[in-house]
């Protein structure tokens, strides 16, 4: 059996190359509803369809983002909604997908694309590599004390999610600005996917709740959370739910998490997605009853290795020249130099040997060339060059991204 893959052509057909994806949410296809909200964040030429008569058997879409690495930001692909149907599992058709879509990223000039995995088992064929790692905590409340000053006293602000936009997306700027991993939300991304409250994404929890901390300038911390409240035997088993909070500001951020700790009549606090890096660790008292947990979290593929690898910066003077392997999308093979100018193509001896993968996990500062040697991922070829390679791509911060897309 063959199938045609293509991009969607409209809306229609947009609804129709996401129900593969959709049957694994236990759903045949989009409501009208998210449809709709679909169509307004995901544009129908960035969506693949596998294509047998008029139905999509399988889907795979893009979303367009400006994506913040080391040093500045660039536009990248956001992978969503990639799905075959259990009719159609193993027979090639994920693989034809992927090989459309990666191919019109570069047809495009987006040299990057990123996804979260529903399996980890799946992505690196593509030449993606796992490049970040993502936090879960829950918390007993009354075990949050901050291990020194609490700060001041600070106003908290609850603001209803349809007005909350023009008050939290200037904060979100700011911190996605300077935080590899996170990208520009446009306002239909802020309406349709942010602030937006449907019952069906309550998953039986309560509201969307959104607060905004305001330190004298202006709302400089804000959060999204959920109040999931319990009682037994009178004394309260409920937890508040986070589902973003950042500040734009150390004092800003600790303000706002103070608040979230501190909601009266609830057991617990609970969070995920959160940055490996995140300052809870050092500003509670008793960190380790954060109960962190840790699991992959984004993905990274490069798919134009010189202008991804141009696009961020440096953190030493001194190139490094990399053997690249590429089967997937064998334009990027062959060595590369890469140094505070970026990284062009070289017929020097290489340093370093890897594969594409590896490129992808330390692009954005979330692994280093020293943790993949460790692991057998890279073959160091001249003595002391995955030390240097380390002082080149070293970032002071890990990469971050708050949510699933
Ligand atoms: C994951 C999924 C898209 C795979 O689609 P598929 O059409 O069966 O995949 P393909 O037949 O093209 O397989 C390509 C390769 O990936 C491997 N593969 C596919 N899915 C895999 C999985 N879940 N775990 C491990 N390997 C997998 C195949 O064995 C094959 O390997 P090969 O290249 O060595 O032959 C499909 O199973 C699915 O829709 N799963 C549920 C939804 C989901 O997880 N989507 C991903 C969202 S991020």
């Amino acid at each position: 059996m063959s199938y045609e893959v293509r991009v969607c052509s409209s809306a229609a057909e947009l609804r129709e190359a996401v129900r593969p994806i959709w049957h694994y949410f236990g759903r045949s296809s989009p409501t009208d509803d998210q449809a709709e909200r679909l169509g307004r964040i995901l544009p129908v030429e960035r969506a693949h369809g596998a294509w047998e008569g008029g139905r999509a058997i399988g889907g795979a879409s893009a979303l367009p983002f400006v994506l913040t690495v080391p040093g500045g930001r660039l536009r990248a692909a956001g992978v969503t909604a990639v799905g075959v149907l259990p009719t159609h599992r193993r027979r090639g058709v994920l693989r034809m997908l992927m090989r459309a879509q990666l191919d019109d990223c570069r047809r495009r000039g987006e040299p990057v694309a990123y996804l979260w995995a529903t399996e980890d088992t799946i992505y690196g064929r593509f030449g993606y590599g796992i490049a970040s790692v993502s936090g879960e905590i829950e918390i007993a409340r009354e075990r949050t004390a901050y291990h020194a000053d609490p700060g001041g006293p600070f106003d908290a602000g609850l603001v209803g999610v349809e007005e909350a936009e023009v008050l939290v997306a200037p904060v979100y700027e700011r911190v996605a600005a300077g935080t590899p991993g996170m990208f520009a939300r446009t306002p239909a991304w802020w309406q349709a996917r942010v602030l937006d409250d449907p019952d069906w994404r309550r998953a039986g929890g309560g509201q969307l709740q959104c607060v905004v901390v305001d330190l004298g300038h202006g709302p400089a911390a804000y959060a999204l959370y959920r109040v999931n409240s319990g009682t037994d035997r009178g004394a309260p088993t409920g937890a508040i739910d986070v589902v973003e909070a950042m500040g734009d500001s150390p004092e800003a951020t600790r303000a706002i998490w103070r608040y979230l700790l501190d909601i009266d009549w609830t057991a617990r606090v609970k969070a995920r997605l959160l940055p490996v890096d995140h300052p809870l660790f050092l500003l509670l008292a008793e960190p380790r009853r954060l109960r962190f947990a840790v699991r992959d979290g984004l993905w990274v593929r490069l798919v134009d290795v010189g202008a991804a690898l141009s696009a961020r910066s440096y953190a030493a003077r001194d190139p490094v020249v990399f053997e690249v392997a590429d089967e997937f999308c064998p334009w990027n093979a062959g060595r590369w130099r890469v140094g505070e100018k970026g990284a062009e193509q070289t017929g020097s001896e290489a340093e370093i040997r890897c594969d594409v993968t590896a490129l992808g996990s330390v692009y954005l500062g979330g692994f280093t060339w020293s943790q993949l040697a460790r692991a057998l991922r890279v073959e160091e070829r001249s003595p002391g060059a995955v030390a240097r390679a380390d002082g080149l791509f070293r970032t002071t911060i890990a990469p971050w991204c708050p949510e699933i897309f």
